[in-house]
């Protein structure tokens, strides 16, 4: 997998990916991360300056359609030499469709990804229709830039792609295994501040620690994120189990 982002603050980008589980698959060059500043494109006579008022007055600035798009074509170019096809470009907006693990899977298959991380106002419209695929957002809420949900992606992505996590980190982060939210999880000492580790855990009984944990990731999602439910995958078991969740909890 090999990420391009296209950014007007390149430190950002790879001061913020370059550590941890993902440095280390940088390291093994299973994945790899340029960051192109745009003001790199900008005309002559601009010097460095990328952005200008918008047409039809209001407030702020908009990003130019040029510097970018040659930025695009460089990245391109850099592409075409060892693939064909022309990759996806993901626009970062909170008008574009909300991020999740599915579209995160589904992008970890490509070759290369283009990042468009805008500012200000955000970009001339004419740039993003002429190379944008896809327009994503990572939540109902507005940032200041497209770096940080561009990063957000990056980690969600790469966790996706084959040999960045060892089999310890993969079996550990199953929070969207089957849809449900994962269990609680306990560490030395017994007991903490009065609190006990829940005893089954300690029984050394595997099935009854399995039963134990799929009803705490049943009761959890129930409680925290009851439409996941929907999609879920649900024995009849846990439906049962389930519908008794929910007759206590009328209780209370
Ligand atoms: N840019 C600003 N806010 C954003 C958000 N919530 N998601 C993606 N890009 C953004």
């Amino acid at each position: 997998m090999n990420y391009h982002v296209l950014t007007l603050f390149p430190e950002m980008i790879l001061d913020g990916l370059n550590t941890s589980i993902l440095g280390r698959a940088i390291k093994k060059d299973l994945i790899s991360l340029e960051a192109v500043n745009i003001r790199d494109y900008a005309e002559e006579r601009r010097k460095g300056r990328v952005d200008d008022y918008p047409y039809g007055g209001g407030a702020g600035m908009v990003m130019q359609a040029e510097p970018v798009y040659q930025a695009y074509q460089a990245v391109c170019g850099r592409i075409a030499e060892r693939s064909e096809g022309k990759p996806r470009v993901i626009y970062l907006t909170p008008q574009g469709q909300v991020f999740h693990q599915t579209l995160a899977e589904e992008l970890a298959r490509e070759e290369d990804l283009i990042f468009l991380c805008g500012h200000y106002e955000g970009i001339d419209e004419r740039v993003l229709e002429e190379i944008v695929t896809d327009y994503v957002s990572i939540g109902d809420y507005v940032l200041t830039g497209g770096e940080l949900p561009s990063m957000v992606m990056i980690d969600a992505i790469s966790r996706m792609v084959p040999g960045v996590l060892n089999n310890e980190e993969s079996a550990q982060f199953e929070s969207f295994q089957d849809n449900l939210l994962e269990y609680p999880q306990y560490s030395r000492p017994e007991e903490w501040r009065g609190k006990k580790v829940p005893e089954v855990l300690m029984s050394g009984h595997h099935g009854n620690v399995e039963q134990w944990r799929r009803e705490k990731s049943l009761e959890r999602t129930l409680e925290r994120r009851p439409d996941l439910l929907e999609t879920a995958e649900l024995s009849q078991k846990d439906r049962k189990y389930l519908v008794n969740c929910k007759y206590k909890s009328s209780f209370f």
